[in-house]
């Protein structure tokens, strides 16, 4: 029988409902997130002006600190100008939204992105409204797509979302409306003012009746594993991934278990203690929602639902469900900061080092770490899924500028 490990801010659940190693990706798994899918993404991000594989550092002097045999950090700070994993699919699913339009308008015939960009299709693009809510890297994404491909855009964050994150969403011409309540209360918002308004909702999560959009954002994310399945020399043992509605989670979990079947990572899914919606609903055998004001400074992780369709792969693809402690993710940023002889410098925000937190917190639970495999033969991967996207809290946490970390 499965249970609950408590270490020192840090809690495991094993998921005693994970598909054991030689189960296929299969058919199910594939009418919602499927190779094809990633491959169309691929080849239209890789076609947007300034696209850059991120960097995946290698970390020795860390490893050998936590008693790892090595350590992989993703690091999504330089993913395009935006700073998060998060640009790939927000705006994916803008650009896929466009696309469909344009083909309902012309015989079904689909454009590729350097066509839209021509500004070919201008006209009808300005008549598109693109919405959603957001804790501010979804929101930024999608307000990045439409001023890149040229439609309209309306974003709307909730009561705790920070200044610094609601001036990045309006730096690219979206109109941004705070409204009261908590992240699932903003999502709610955004669909009523879309039905009324006659706009289109990019969504990051999904809900009965709406799954297509979140799907594409989805597939957008996978360009990003695509690019990490290229980076490393093998497989490693362990992946830790943090969640929130759990669509970059269950993006990557597919991209794993398509690329590299059995010989796939131990999937670690990551959360604060206060937004834990993945580790209530793998205790729960089902989708379980979590209430409160969800508070917490890893602020794209503090969301109460999961996201249904991402769900679907989690709750088999995932081996562990985990929480962390807040004070371990702030840690996390420092240690990035101030690195071990070595290991070069990294800048990740508070919501980037969710990963590392659960590191940091098991070099004291030893039962947890044990509960976990984390010890000399693990080849671990973190996803750094932002660099300092709040410049303001990033100085306040690490005591110095992003630009003095990584000149
Ligand atoms: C930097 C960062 N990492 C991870 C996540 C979690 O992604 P998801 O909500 O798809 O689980 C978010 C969500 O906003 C995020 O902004």
């Amino acid at each position: 029988m499965s249970d609950i490990i408590q270490g020192e801010g840090l809690t495991v659940f094993t998921n005693p409902r994970a598909a054991g190693p030689d189960e296929a990706y299969g058919e199910t798994r594939s009418r919602i997130l499927s190779a094809t899918g990633f491959d169309s993404a691929q080849a239209a991000v890789r076609a947007w002006p300034g696209y850059r594989e991120t960097p995946l550092h290698t970390l020795p002097g860390l490893a050998r600190s936590l008693g790892l045999g090595a350590l992989y950090c993703k690091d999504e700070g330089a993913r395009f100008e935006l700073g998060s994993f998060k640009a790939l699919g927000g705006a994916y699913a803008v650009f896929r939204l466009l696309q469909k339009k344009i083909a309902e308008h012309h015989d079904g015939y689909l454009p590729g992105p350097a066509e839209i960009l021509s500004g070919a299709y201008r006209d009808l693009i300005r008549t598109v409204t693109v919405t959603c809510a957001t804790d501010g890297n979804h929101g930024r994404s999608v307000a990045w797509g439409a001023q890149m491909f040229g439609c309209r855009c309306v974003i709307f964050i909730h009561a705790s979302v920070s200044e610094g994150r609601r001036a990045a969403i309006a730096r690219y011409g979206a109109e941004v409306v705070r409204v009261p309540g908590n992240y699932d209360e903003a999502v709610r918002h955004a669909a009523a003012e879309a039905g009324r308004n006659g706009w289109t909702v990019v969504s990051d999560t999904t809900w009965e009746g709406y799954r297509d959009i979140p799907v594409d954002v989805m597939h957008g994310y996978g360009v990003m594993s695509r690019e990490i399945i290229r980076q490393l020399p093998e497989p490693p043992t362990h992946v830790l991934v943090q969640a929130g509605v759990g669509a970059l989670a269950a993006s990557v979990c597919a991209a794993f278990w398509q690329a590299w079947g059995p010989e796939r990572p131990r999937f670690v899914v990551v959360e604060p203690e206060q937004a834990a919606c993945h580790f209530a609903s793998a205790r729960a055998g089902h989708p379980q929602p979590v209430h409160g004001d969800l508070e917490t400074v890893m602020a794209g992780l503090a969301c109460g639902e999961v996201s249904p369709a991402a769900w679907e792969i989690l709750s088999a693809g995932a081996n562990d469900f985990v929480t962390v402690a807040d004070e371990l993710a702030l840690e996390g940023m420092r240690v990035l900061a101030h690195p071990r002889a070595g290991d070069p410098a990294l800048v990740a925000g508070e919501t980037g080092t969710s990963g590392l937190a659960v590191l940091l917190a098991a070099r004291n639970s030893p039962r947890a770490a044990a509960a976990l495999g984390l010890d000399a033969s693990a080849r671990v991967l973190l996803i750094c899924s932002e660099g300092a996207t709040d410049p303001e809290i990033y100085r306040r946490v690490v005591g110095m500028d992003a630009t003095e970390v990584c000149p």
